[in-house]
């Protein structure tokens, strides 16, 4: 058929099978029992995500994981700079930077999170108290915070962007939940310093332990748009 024997075949068939189900079946999670991850799990999943690609094999991210009492203080920290409105983002951010489609995408996906908490589309200070607290990981016992070295411009962000889909595949494979957030990268300053990091732009942070099933929040679902709207195939 393609030139492959049963064996290697069906071996193909089954990691497909494992790809869909892994790709597919990996969710932001945002309510997480308190349950550390065990460090073998941890170690294991932050080796298979170094093995995403980069350039060159550059490899141009450094990351940071914070546990324990650390993130309990980073927690209070950042709420604190929230509180106090000492916003550093070491990547620009604005809302012009979104097509129309990509904001009709966004606010889909935000009637769909909000609603299941319960939040209306007007309600805006109860939306912007549900992201500051999401400061504190949303209950997460550990985060990740993924850097970008050498001169942190935008083609080395996206290598980091490659170890970041690595990574939260590679939790979600060890059966540990996980969330990006964007958020937290507006508190670049208040991160470094609480972690004593002096290299790199910070890109992203990742929630991640395990999640609390009994929350609503938990089972909200996203559409991706249909392959034809975002995949041209030529030739
Ligand atoms: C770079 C990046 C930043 C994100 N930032 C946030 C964030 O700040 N807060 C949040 O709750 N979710 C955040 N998310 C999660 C997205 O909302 C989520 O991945 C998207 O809606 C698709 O849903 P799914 O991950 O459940 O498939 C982020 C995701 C990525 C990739």
């Amino acid at each position: 058929m393609n030139g492959l024997d049963p064996t290697e075949l069906s071996h193909r068939t089954e990691l497909s099978h494992y790809a869909e189900k892994l790709i597919r079946g990996r969710h932001a999670t945002r309510a997480f029992r308190p349950d550390a991850v065990p460090e073998d799990t941890m170690r294991a999943v932050f080796s298979l995500a170094g093995a995403a690609p980069s350039n060159s094999n550059a490899q141009p991210w450094r990351i940071e994981v914070v546990s324990g009492a650390r993130r309990e203080r980073l927690a209070d920290a950042l709420l604190a700079a929230h509180a106090e409105q000492r916003t550093s983002a070491d990547f620009p951010y604005s809302e012009g930077m979104y097509a129309p489609v990509h904001q009709e995408r966004r606010a889909a996906f935000g009637a769909g999170l909000y609603g299941a908490l319960g939040i209306g589309p007007d309600d805006h200070a109860a939306r912007a108290a549900y992201d500051a607290e999401s400061l504190r990981f949303y209950g997460a016992p550990h985060a990740a915070f993924l850097f970008v070295t050498g001169d942190g411009g935008a083609r080395l962000a996206a290598d980091v962007g490659a170890y970041l889909q690595t990574l939260l595949l590679a939790m979600a494979a060890y059966g540990v939940d996980s969330c990006p957030q964007g958020l937290l990268s507006f508190y670049a300053d208040t991160i470094r310093r609480e972690l004593g990091v002096s290299e790199g732009k910070l890109l992203v942070g990742v929630s991640f332990g395990y999640a609390d099933d009994s929350a609503p929040v938990n089972r909200v679902t996203t559409e991706r748009a249909a392959l034809e709207a975002t995949t041209a195939f030529h030739g």
